[in-house]
């Protein structure tokens, strides 16, 4: 039986246009979903969009559109990003989408029976931008703790979600699952969060005369769901909850929530509370990555430093923008975005190593060969053909463990490796010797180099890699444009 293997990002909101960030995360979870399809896996790739909640409703109002139509005509910014960036996503879900509402009725009815959610009046400050209550304590001259925009006093009934009943679950679930929440320093920031606060059960309404635009509350239409929870809960009703028993068996628990730092609380510890609620099973592993700053300002709409992915692509080409994001710094950890450092990888990596070695390899075949791959040559075992071969075992460790760096520092020093050998064993010179023998082997442990490189490196930059491999997919070898022709530095 094969395995499934079921990987989300998170719901982007529609308010605003796409940026790097929000690109990064689909990106990843792209690379990955293609790895295991390769592998065999019956992979389900979610993506999609969160549109409700009062954000949304205020851009929209904005724009001089109804909601809807202003979500649809944002959606499509994001599924034509999405096409450009080679994102291969099995299902895209809207929170507005009946499967989703459906789902979302289900679970409040459910916990509502459980008596996991309650009515009280709650009196404390809100911050609209965030959507987020805060008590007295926690706020300081009238600003949000998190965006420092204003905070409004209000005092209104509302129902809650008792996260509190499930703490000490959720700190022995983690102490027990070390590999919960990925990186460690994620893992131990949820954990300390949890250890060193008392949690407050969960404000999961709000009230229709406050916010119209929201998944109305079942057992009170006078209330519409917040954002949050509505939100988290497309992880389910996108793989059948309440609706297929058969395809959520067989998808549920996903296997990587991939999600940025910024929304770790919701989903370390909000998620897996609503979860153990609802008598469902966790998710296998979250992995929580960095953030792409400008500076030293995390890239936000909020802080209009943003960079749009589909300038870059024009400039810079799709693979190249894609390699640039999974190489440029370890996944997990933050990167600092700028023009010079995408050309850099761009001329050194891409046009240098790897151009080089396949235009170089396509053009011996073509001079010492007249096109066609000598049929066969003693191989001679070395450290290159040896890496080559344990390539596609070194690239698997690594995205097993979501480890992207790693997997493209192990494709890289083959690469560089292959071009070593060329210059170290200068085939101009066998030629002239007359060993063609060595020619031989030398040029079908290149071409062999090649064909494994690409079959790897296909779940990074699946345009260039299925380029080279139909260049040197037979014996024939089609020499090809140049991959990436280099930039001028700026
Ligand atoms: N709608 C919520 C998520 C709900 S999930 C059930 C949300 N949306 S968002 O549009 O603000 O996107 C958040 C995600 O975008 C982050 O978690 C991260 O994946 C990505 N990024 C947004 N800005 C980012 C950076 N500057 N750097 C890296 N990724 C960041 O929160």
């Amino acid at each position: 039986m094969k395995n499934k293997f079921y990987i989300t990002t998170p719901l982007y909101y529609v308010n605003s246009n796409p940026h790097i960030g929000h690109s990064y995360t689909n990106i990843a979870a792209d690379a990955l979903a293609r790895f295991h399809r390769q592998k065999g896996d019956e992979v389900y790739f979610l993506t999609g969009t969160d549109e409700h909640g009062q954000k949304i409703a205020k851009a929209a109002s904005d724009a001089g559109l109804e909601e809807k139509a202003f979500t649809d005509t944002m959606v499509s910014i994001f599924i034509e990003l999405w096409k450009s960036l080679d994102v291969s996503y099995d299902d895209f879900i809207r929170t507005t989408d009946e499967r989703h509402i459906t789902a979302v009725k289900k679970v409040l009815t459910t916990l509502y029976q459980n008596n996991d959610i309650y009515l009280h009046t709650y009196e404390g400050w809100y911050c609209t931008p965030c959507e987020t209550f805060w008590a007295d304590m926690q706020v300081e001259g009238n600003v949000c703790p998190d965006c420092k925009r204003e905070v409004e006093r209000i005092r209104e009934e509302n129902y809650f979600f008792r996260l509190s009943k499930y703490q000490e679950w959720l700190i022995m679930y983690f102490r027990s699952h070390p590999n919960f929440i990925k990186p460690l320093p994620r893992y131990n920031e949820a954990l300390s969060f949890l250890t060193n606060n008392k949690l407050t059960d969960l404000c999961i309404s709000r009230p229709r005369s406050r916010l119209k635009w929201g998944i109305e509350i079942p057992f009170a239409p006078s209330h519409v769901t917040y954002v949050w929870f509505d939100a988290l809960i497309n992880y389910i009703s996108a793989v059948g909850f309440g609706c297929d028993e058969l395809k959520f068996k067989k998808y549920w628990p996903v296997d990587v929530h991939l999600i940025g730092k910024d929304i770790l609380r919701q989903h370390a510890i909000y998620w897996p509370i609503m979860l153990k609620a609802l008598g469902l099973e966790m998710p296998k592993m979250i992995f929580a990555h960095g953030w792409w700053m400008v500076g030293q300002d995390k890239m936000s709409k909020s802080r209009g430093n943003v960079v749009d992915p589909l300038k870059l692509v024009k400039e810079y080409g799709v693979d190249v923008y894609r390699y640039f994001l999974l190489r440029e710094v370890p996944f997990g950890l933050d990167g600092n975005f700028s023009d010079e450092a995408i050309t850099m990888r761009k001329n050194s990596d891409l046009a240098n190593d790897l151009g080089n070695l396949v235009h170089r390899t396509a053009t011996m075949v073509e001079k010492y060969f007249s096109g066609s791959v000598p049929e066969k040559g003693a191989l001679k075992a070395n450290a290159l053909k040896a890496d080559s071969d344990n390539l596609s075992n070194e690239v698997s460790k690594a995205l097993e463990a979501v480890d992207f760096s790693q997997a493209l520092d192990a494709i890289w020093s083959v690469i560089n490796q292959a071009n070593k050998f060329i210059e170290e064993t200068k085939p101009w010179n066998l030629l002239k010797e007359g060993k063609t023998e060595d020619l031989d082997s030398f040029m079908l442990l290149l071409v062999e180099v090649i064909r494994n490189v690409s079959c790897v490196l296909v779940y990074f930059i699946p345009e260039s890699a299925k380029n080279i491999s139909s260049q040197f997919a037979s014996r024939i070898i089609r020499k090809g444009i140049p991959l990436f022709p280099r930039l001028e530095t700026k």
